[in-house]
């Protein structure tokens, strides 16, 4: 098993002191930055767009994980790219074009991945293997931070991990929802070699240990 990657989410951060936060899980060992951009349509929720984003990459040098929780996706992708989103995830739930969305976000500059919601089956997924080096499995419902992790979504981590050796490609898969130093290890021993973390990042006092725990258990 592979170390897995940890990206704290910044929606769980103290906006109001948005610079620091981040500095602080730079500083502190996060390999990547988790930004939830949400529009109010496709989930109940409302957060950043891309200027927020082009902010934040003046703030660090780490990998910007740009998860577009907003339909239609497609009209945003390159200025979230423009705006230095390394890494770009579309949902394959409610943009009927995803496949192109890849593309675009190649192209962009950007590496392209795919978010799934939990009532989406993996097989979702087969025909866009190809296109994509990211995949985001949601372990909760999208909108909010500490929610309650949704155990039924580690048989979809195997069977994802399974078709995404079959390529034969080095694909990232990713665990977004209620990931905290419980759940990390099923999660991780499933397949999931990276772990985004709200609440059990920046709900807890130490940052720096909080990301190390998380790491620790996803090698137990
Ligand atoms: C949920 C977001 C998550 C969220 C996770 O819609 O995509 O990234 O921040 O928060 P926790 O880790 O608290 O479940
Ligand atoms: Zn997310």
């Amino acid at each position: 098993r592979k170390i897995p990657l940890i990206a704290p989410s910044i929606l769980s951060a103290d906006f109001m002191r948005l610079g620091e936060e981040v500095t602080a899980i730079d500083r502190d060992g996060a390999d990547w930055i988790h930004v939830d951009v949400m529009d109010g349509h496709f989930v109940p929720n409302m957060t950043f767009g891309p200027s927020m984003v082009a902010a934040l990459r003046r703030q660090t040098d780490k990998p910007l994980d740009v998860h577009l929780m907003i339909a239609p996706a497609d009209p945003y992708l390159e200025s979230f790219a423009q705006a230095g989103a390394n890494h770009i995830y579309v949902h394959c739930e409610g943009n009927p074009h995803v496949h192109r969305s890849l593309q675009t976000i190649r192209k962009s500059g950007a590496i392209p991945g795919i978010a799934i919601c939990p009532g989406t089956p993996p097989e979702a997924l087969t025909y866009l293997m190809e296109e994509l080096d990211l995949i985001l499995v949601m372990t909760v419902n999208p909108g909010f931070g500490g929610q309650k992790f949704i155990d039924a979504q580690i048989g979809k981590i195997e069977i994802l991990r399974a078709m995404a050796d079959a390529t034969g490609r080095d694909i990232r898969i990713g665990v977004d929802g209620g990931i905290d130093p419980t759940t990390a290890p099923r999660v991780v021993k499933a397949g999931a070699d990276m772990l985004v973390a709200g609440t059990a990042v920046y709900g807890q006092p130490d940052y720096r240990k909080a990301i190390s725990d998380l790491r620790d258990a996803g090698m137990r």
